[in-house]
This record gives C-alpha cells, structure tokens and sequence, in this order.
C-alpha cells in the first residue's frame, strides 16, 4: 500500500509549509489540494463565470490541466504562482469549494497523486474523504491570533501593509465558511492527531509529525 500523511487544518495553520517539509524529508510526492479549488477559482473569475453556476465551475475543475513544476504552478500556460495566492482568489475558492459539483470534479485528479514512494497531502478532507485509509493522520490548528499574525508577516514581507484585526475578521469567517459547508466540511477525521501550532515553530512542528510517522513505520 502506498503511504499517506494527510495534513487538514483550517487556513493559514502553516499546512502547506509543514506538509511540503515533511515530503522533502520523507522522499514523498506531495499534494497541495487548496491550489485545485484555487485554479478553478482564478479561472472562474478570469472567465467571469459566476461563483454560483455549480455546472459551469464542474466543468471547469474537471478541464484544469494545471502543471506543477519545481515548486512553480502553470495553468494554460500561465504561471500562476503567486496570483492563486491573492486574497480576492482564496475568497472565491472558498466559495467555489463549497459546490458539490466541484469537489467531485476534483476527486479523481487527488487520487491519483497517491503514488510511490509516497504522498504528503494538504487540504481541509485529506484524512475525512479523500484519502480514509492514511495510516497517518494531522489536524493542524493554530488559534486566529497566530494565524493572522503569521498572514500579517507574510504579506508584510512581500511589502504588502494590512491590518491585523481586518485579518482575523477574514480568517474566522473563511473558516465559518469551511467548517459549516455541507459536503466535507472542515473537520479533523476521527482518528486524525490535532496538532495546536500556535506555539510552535515551523521545525518543531514538522519534527512531530515526523516523530509521528516514524513511530508508526518502526
Ligand atoms: O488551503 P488553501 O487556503 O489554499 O485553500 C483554498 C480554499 O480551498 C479554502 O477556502 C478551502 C478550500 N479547500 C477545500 O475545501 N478542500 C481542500 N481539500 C483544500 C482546500
């Protein structure tokens, strides 16, 4: 059986960070399941297709021929890399992930980055749905402090000035959005390991979840 760690988490956790180490250090592939609804996000808004035409976004997610290369995203030929991760694109993937639709368009294109030696995957039903049977299961949180003070110093880094109370305001009603949605809502699976980072360094952090996995494989 092919080896998964499913990491889930609610946004700006330090997933993506974490989960991309992780694979480094493990010699895995790994999935980065937000830059999906992401894609189909930037596309839709790129196209102007409304955020609420469930069919015409399945159609979109099921056409997305995104390449992932050397740590670049290209969609279309396009290098997206860093406009996926605008705010204005997190917003509508949030809406965009919350379409049914979508998400089964999207099934097939997660399941099959399963594959040898093994995957590290990110996302928000990596361990509830998309992968059940991963021997190793992390819920990532972080309190809305921490993770808007964490956004805060990204963004100030890219030069970009924001306010924090407008950050957490955002953030808490991105995961409202998340947690209350009716299919695969933002939930740790039953058997997931909740990992609170708020206190954490990024090595500390990625020190457990190894110490996890390689407890399990001894
Ligand atoms: O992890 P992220 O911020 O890049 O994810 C972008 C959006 O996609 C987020 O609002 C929730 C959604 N998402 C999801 O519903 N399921 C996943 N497996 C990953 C992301």
């Amino acid at each position: 059986m092919i080896p998964v760690i499913t990491i889930d988490g609610p946004t700006a956790s330090g997933k993506g960070t974490v989960a991309a180490r992780v694979a480094r250090a493990l010699g895995f592939h790994y999935l980065d399941s937000g830059a999906l609804y992401r894609l189909c996000a930037y596309k839709a808004l790129k196209e102007k297709i409304d955020l609420t035409d469930e069919s015409a976004l399945a159609q979109t997610a099921a056409h997305l021929a995104p390449l992932f290369e050397d740590g670049k995203i290209y969609l279309d030929g396009e290098d997206v890399t860093d406009k996926i991760r605008a705010e204005e694109v997190g917003v509508a993937a949030s809406k965009v992930a919350s379409l049914p639709a979508v998400r089964q368009a999207l099934l097939d294109v997660q399941k099959r980055a399963r594959r040898l030696p093994g995957l590290v995957a990110d996302g928000r039903d990596m361990g509830s749905v998309i992968f059940p049977d991963a021997p190793l299961k992390v819920f990532l949180t972080a309190s809305a402090q921490a993770r808007a003070q964490r956004r805060f110093n990204q963004l100030k880094e890219k030069g970009i000035v924001a306010n924090i109370d407008t950050l957490t305001r955002d953030l808490e009603e991105r995961d409202r959005r998340d947690m209350q949605r009716a299919v695969s809502p933002l939930a740790p699976a039953k058997d997931a390991k909740i990992l609170d980072s708020s206190e954490l360094t990024i090595e500390a952090t990625v020190g457990q979840v190894l110490q996890w996995y390689r407890s399990l494989t001894k």
